[in-house]
């Protein structure tokens, strides 16, 4: 059974404390936010002042996806606006050991997250610094894309690598996630689906939630 995280950038922002605080009662284990910056990757979203804003609405743990450059210049404003972990881009800083080590010291999880053509095999040499692995589904940027089949074998890879390490890292994934791949993906032996469109477009987001999560 795989954890479902909710990505709010498929909420409604002008109501975002009251879908945020739903959260929970449908069944979801972490409540996803994506901050995209118009440079890593097209689009913007959010900042620290939503995570702030939304932290009283939930007891869940606040989950933060950083698709910005150089982010270790914006940890410490996030963990102090509430994120429980921070997730940043392999790809976005030359210095990932030291990210990982600023996230720690300000108090939260970590997490790497590896674009669709990122190896996994750049993350090897951090593993003991890694809290969760972050497999993008799609390339980063928007939500409501098609899931790319091939991360199945890549997968299976990180899967492998983490058991043979003996490092305690959960695996998540992230886009074009819903209750058609979740089953195969929690098989997989991935332990967080997050999913925006899939939820929040629903006629009925909580029971694609308990689907979700219930898939093995
Ligand atoms: C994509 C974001 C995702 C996004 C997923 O760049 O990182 O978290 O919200 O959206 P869906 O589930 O619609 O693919
Ligand atoms: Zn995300």
């Amino acid at each position: 059974m795989a954890k479902v995280a909710p990505s709010i950038l498929a909420a409604d922002f002008a109501n975002m404390g009251k879908d945020v605080g739903k959260l929970e009662s449908w069944g979801a284990s972490m409540v996803h936010c994506d901050v995209m910056d118009g440079v890593f990757v097209p689009n913007m979203s959010l900042g620290p002042q939503l995570i702030k804003a939304i932290r009283p609405y939930t007891s869940l743990p606040l989950d933060v996806h950083l698709m910005i450059v150089k982010p270790e210049r914006h940890i410490e404003p996030f963990a102090k606006a509430g994120a429980d972990s921070i997730t940043v881009h392999q790809e976005a800083t030359p210095h990932l050991h030291r990210a990982l080590a600023l996230i720690r010291e300000n108090g939260a999880k970590t997490g790497v997250a590896l674009n669709p053509s990122t190896n996994i095999a750049t993350i090897e040499n951090v593993l003991d610094m890694i809290d969760m692995v972050l497999i993008m589904t799609v390339n980063p940027g928007y939500g409501g894309q098609s899931f790319i089949p091939a991360m199945f074998t890549k997968l299976a890879a990180l899967r492998r690598m983490i058991n043979q390490s003996g490092c305690n890292i959960s695996i998540q994934v992230d886009g074009g996630v819903g209750p058609d791949n979740a089953a195969a993906l929690a098989r997989a032996g991935v332990d967080i689906l997050v999913a925006g469109t899939s939820i929040f477009a629903a006629e009925d987001p909580e029971a694609v939630v308990r689907v979700m999560g219930a898939g093995v």
